[in-house]
């Protein structure tokens, strides 16, 4: 028997490649990239549901189509524009490599988009996957995409394979060559919102004749998440507040704009104006952001500045300090007497 071969074999298969397609067809999730199948709108999309949840992209899709509605608008902008419309999404090295991939684009290709998976993937920024989703999704070429959800679902139905290799192999095998965009969505769809990793909706599946297993996997327990506590100062000058630039050169967020960072030793005493629970991949960062009076800065490091609200929201921020100059407590900087404390 070939590695990739799948039990239910021949008839049985399109039998369930159908099953799969019609609950799809009557279940899929009206999403924005949905709609049309614009390469630009779907390439977007892509990079930014890697790793992100689909009700967080949702939040910035529509605001990014906006800014930058096509890719010649996204190659011209500058980096700071297009990390701006980022914040909040996470893993910025995206946003950076979207932006190279579309100068690429309208430089190399004359704006043209590559139409083939191998074309794609010599783009910055398109692995594997993305370079199969894009090209199924908006030009029907009859390529699997497998991601985590895809790869869980194969497991769960056909038996647990051995590497990244013959999961690809097995998805090839399934995808339905007809319908190979909706197919590979459809298969996404099922991992994201019935199979699901902890408590999957079995009663629910379209494919549960044909699955080997029932029920979650036990035996690989989630990582524990880990927990930190930071500390911010929200200092205000006016109606301006203080920030600081991330320098060039660290790994996370580099060249984005935040609170500055206190440690814990300088908070006694200080009035807390929020706290927040935030979270970034395995981590939950218990943040409180401090007022500290600007009277009591000794001096201010390089890369700090002032900004009042127009400045600052044309600016790359990281995620957790936008959150935070649109929560109430820095809406009230209107009104500098009017510190509230949040809790979110
Ligand atoms: N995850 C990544 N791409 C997706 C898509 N097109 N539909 C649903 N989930 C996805």
């Amino acid at each position: 028997m070939r590695k990739s071969a799948l039990e239910p074999k021949g008839a049985n298969l399109s039998r369930l490649r159908r099953a799969l397609l019609s609950w799809y067809d009557h279940n899929k999730r009206d999403l924005p990239w949905r709609r049309d199948a614009n390469p630009y709108r779907v390439w977007v999309s892509e990079i930014m549901l890697q790793q992100t949840r689909v009700a967080a992209v949702l939040q910035h899709y529509a605001r990014f189509m906006q800014r930058f509605p096509t890719v010649q608008v996204l190659a011209r902008a500058r980096p700071s524009s297009v990390l701006a419309a980022w914040s909040g999404l996470g893993y910025y090295h995206r946003a950076r490599r979207m932006h190279q991939a579309a100068k690429v684009i309208v430089r190399k290709h004359q704006g043209k988009f590559p139409q083939t998976a191998e074309e794609w993937r010599a783009l910055p920024g398109i692995g594997r996957y993305t370079a199969a989703a894009i090209v199924s999704i908006s030009f029907g070429e009859a390529i699997a995409a497998l991601d985590g959800n895809v790869r869980r679902v194969l497991s769960r139905v056909f038996g647990h394979s051995e590497g990244t290799e013959v999961a690809w192999q097995r998805a090839e095998t399934l995808l339905d060559r007809d319908r190979s965009g909706d197919f590979n969505q459809a298969m996404m769809e099922l991992g994201a919102t019935v199979c699901t990793p902890r408590a999957p909706q079995c009663r629910n599946c379209p494919v549960s004749a044909w699955c080997k297993s029932q029920g979650p996997d036990e035996s690989r327990p989630e990582a524990p998440r880990k927990r930190k506590q930071l500390y911010y100062a929200l200092v205000r000058k006016g109606a301006s507040v203080l920030l600081v630039q991330r320098p060039a050169d660290v790994s996370l967020m580099a060249g984005m704009w935040e609170f500055p960072e206190i440690p814990a030793s300088r908070v006694n005493g200080s009035h807390p104006v929020a706290s927040f629970r935030h979270s970034i991949t395995d981590t939950d960062y218990d943040v409180t952001i401090v007022a500290i009076p600007h009277e009591k800065l000794r001096s201010l490091q390089d890369n700090a500045r002032w900004f009042a609200r127009k400045g600052w929201e044309r600016l790359p921020l990281t995620g957790l300090t936008r959150k935070v100059l649109r929560s109430s407590a820095v809406a009230s900087l209107a009104r500098p007497q009017n510190l509230t404390q949040v809790s979110q």
